[in-house]
């Protein structure tokens, strides 16, 4: 299957992806908002499609989600993966790749949508963190919930500290559910996502 992944900067999701050498997974491009994303340059090196949008060059969301779709399209993809992209996309974008655009988000959904989520989760004396891999639909971080990973707070956490120990499990977790979905292990239910082993 043909895989898109977007990307704004590190990329070490996107990394983790490409590293995890998928059976049945082709990563047809890697595709950024910023130029100078530095996973760009990681995947330029490793011979993978690159190419970058400046949103800036666009007048109005709806006009860039339309360019980037053209440029998405152009590798026929059967997943989108959104790896630390660090736009909103509009709800058209989304309903053009219902049921195969994917996204992780820092947090245990639904809690802590949006942006800041280490800073709000330890603020909030949560106990527990972690990061949620889910399908994308037009309404911020809420879509139906692929897989989850489970990270304790410690009492001496600052959001660096908890950002890094949720990475971990992100880059385990995102390259797993990207397989499941490869494998077509998945079936959306509703706002559920049950998976065949
Ligand atoms: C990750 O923590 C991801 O969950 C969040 O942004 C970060 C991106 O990191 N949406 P990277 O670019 O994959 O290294």
């Amino acid at each position: 299957k043909n895989i898109v992944i977007l990307i704004s900067g590190r990329g070490s999701n996107m990394q983790a992806i490409v590293d995890a050498q998928i059976a049945g997974a082709r990563i047809a491009a890697v595709i950024s908002n910023k130029a100078d994303a530095e996973g760009l340059a990681w995947a330029r090196e490793r011979g993978i499609a690159t190419a970058s949008l400046n949103h800036k060059d666009f007048d109005g969301r709806e006009a860039f989600d339309a360019a980037l779709a053209g440029l998405i399209d152009a590798y026929a993809p059967d997943l989108v993966v959104l790896a630390g992209f660090m736009r909103i996309l509009t709800p058209g974008f989304v309903g053009h790749y219902e049921n195969r655009l994917l996204n992780i988000h820092p947090s245990l959904l639904p809690a802590f949508t949006g942006l800041h989520t280490h800073e709000r989760a330890i603020a909030e004396g949560v106990k527990f963190a972690g990061c949620t891999v889910h399908f994308v639909t037009a309404e911020l971080d809420h879509g139906p919930i692929v897989a989850q990973a489970v990270v304790p707070v410690r009492d001496d956490d600052d959001a660096a500290a908890l950002a890094a120990r949720i990475l971990v499990e992100e880059h385990r977790l995102y390259p797993q559910a990207v397989a499941d979905f490869v494998a077509d292990r998945l079936t959306i239910s509703g706002q559920r996502v049950l998976r065949r082993s």
